[in-house]
């Protein structure tokens, strides 16, 4: 079965605690199941990852990527500023899609700036935990058919 990976950087571990009025009230395990039964439907695996250390980010992604068909990252506030998870995306050479469970185009300046968007296909804001299914359904539908 093919693996799509599920990343979550930091303070997303405290999802279901951390400023529900932008977040929702799903924990991270909440919505790590929903995305594997989601995949699971249609044929593939997640395999889920969060930390709240940017080279942890780095290093899974480096070591997951050769087996995995895809990406789907919420890399939190890295989304911001880290060019080294941009890098890191870029060179897995599988597709990704940025998932923000808020809606970064309508809070602080800062946020409405996204330094890894660029090496994803898409990016999903605002839509809470149904972003992830949407998520899901852009990179399955950008996945190379199998030679
Ligand atoms: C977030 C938005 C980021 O700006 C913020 O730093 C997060 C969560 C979101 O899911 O809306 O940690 O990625």
């Amino acid at each position: 079965m093919s693996t799509i990976l599920l990343i979550h950087g930091p303070n997303l571990n405290m999802l279901g605690e951390r400023d529900k009025e932008h977040y929702g009230s799903l924990t991270l395990s909440d919505i790590e199941t929903l995305v594997s039964s989601e995949a699971k439907k249609v044929g593939f695996e997640v395999g889920s990852f969060q930390s709240n250390h940017e080279g942890a980010l780095i290093d899974f992604l480096q070591k997951e990527s050769p087996n995995a068909t895809g990406v789907i990252i919420n890399p939190g506030a890295l989304t911001h500023y880290s060019y080294a998870l941009h890098d890191a995306l870029v060179d897995t050479g599988i597709p990704a899609v940025e998932v923000h469970l808020s809606d970064i185009n309508a809070r602080e300046e800062w946020r409405r700036h996204s330094v890894t968007a660029p090496a994803c296909i898409g990016v999903i804001s605002g839509k809470k935990e149904k972003g992830y299914v949407e998520a899901l359904a852009l990179l399955i539908s950008n996945l190379k058919p199998r030679t």
